[in-house]
């Protein structure tokens, strides 16, 4: 299954990636986490992993990729062992990989990085017992730029925020516009909240868990440290996209 993980900023993409990563993992999945969010350093950390070498390098810099260019290493298809070791940080059954960051001023746009982040999702070929967990950047961009083309599901996530209720139907949209199935996570909700956003959310069919503001999850965020809760939430949100 390849999984995108959308949603407005500071909504917890990278949280709910890193707690179903983990959680797919103990259940002896492989799971790849592709980092796809050119501007935030955080979920290597939320994962407890080191930051790999930005994937682009691979192709030698970032301004060298063409779309061409890059699909043409990956013909024939990758699977999760034809990842270069270099490009990835691993631990247990958890690889992470990152595309690619921004990391000096006027070093120029994120464009060749949303295009590699595409055709690789596209030429990535999974097995039975893989799992990909794309976190993305805030937004909609990768919407823009077709990315969702190459997942088999999109996962929302919605923060108890006017923008984040008007998002779900946008990007329910968009993902229809590509026949993906899109399921919304609410996320740092309390009960009051949870019952506001149901209300008012226009698909809230597509609601498929409610996850606490957690004071642990809050807490190592702050500290930047790896993410240890466990929340009964995790295994509701699979159970619906195993279905
Ligand atoms: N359920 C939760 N309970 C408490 N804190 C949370 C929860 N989910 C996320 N957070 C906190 O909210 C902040 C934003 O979370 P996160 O980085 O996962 O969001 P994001 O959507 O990936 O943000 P960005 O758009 O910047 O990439 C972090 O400090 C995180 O620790
Ligand atoms: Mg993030």
């Amino acid at each position: 299954m390849k999984l995108i993980l959308c949603g407005k900023g500071g909504c917890g993409k990278s949280t709910l990636a890193t707690l179903l990563a983990r959680s797919y993992a103990e259940e002896g999945k492989q799971v790849l986490v592709v980092d796809s969010d050119e501007s935030n350093f955080g979920l290597h950390r939320q994962l407890g992993l080191d930051l790999p070498e930005d994937f682009t390098h691979y192709f030698g810099h970032k301004k060298g990729i063409y779309e061409d260019g890059a699909a043409d290493v990956f013909e024939g298809g990758w699977h999760l062992s034809d990842i270069p070791e270099e490009y990835s940080s691993k631990e247990g059954n958890i690889r992470l990989m990152a595309i690619g960051k921004i990391h000096d001023a006027g070093e120029g746009c994120a464009c060749a990085m949303g295009s590699l982040n595409r055709i690789f999702l596209e030429h990535l070929v999974l097995e039975e017992n893989d799992v990909c967990i794309v976190d993305t950047e805030a937004g909609v961009e990768h919407f823009g730029r077709g990315i969702d083309r190459y997942a088999d599901a999109i996962l929302m996530v919605a923060d108890p925020s006017y923008e984040s209720i008007m998002l779900t139907e946008k990007i329910s949209g968009m993902a229809e516009d590509f026949g993906k199935p899109v399921f919304i996570v609410l996320n740092k909700v309390d009960a009051d909240q949870e019952a506001m956003m149901r209300e008012t959310i226009g698909n809230s069919d597509k609601i498929i868990a409610a996850l606490p503001a957690d004071k642990g999850i809050l807490a190592a965020g702050l500290k930047g440290e790896a993410l240890t809760a466990e929340l009964p939430a995790i295994e509701t949100i699979k159970k619906a996209l195993a279905k």
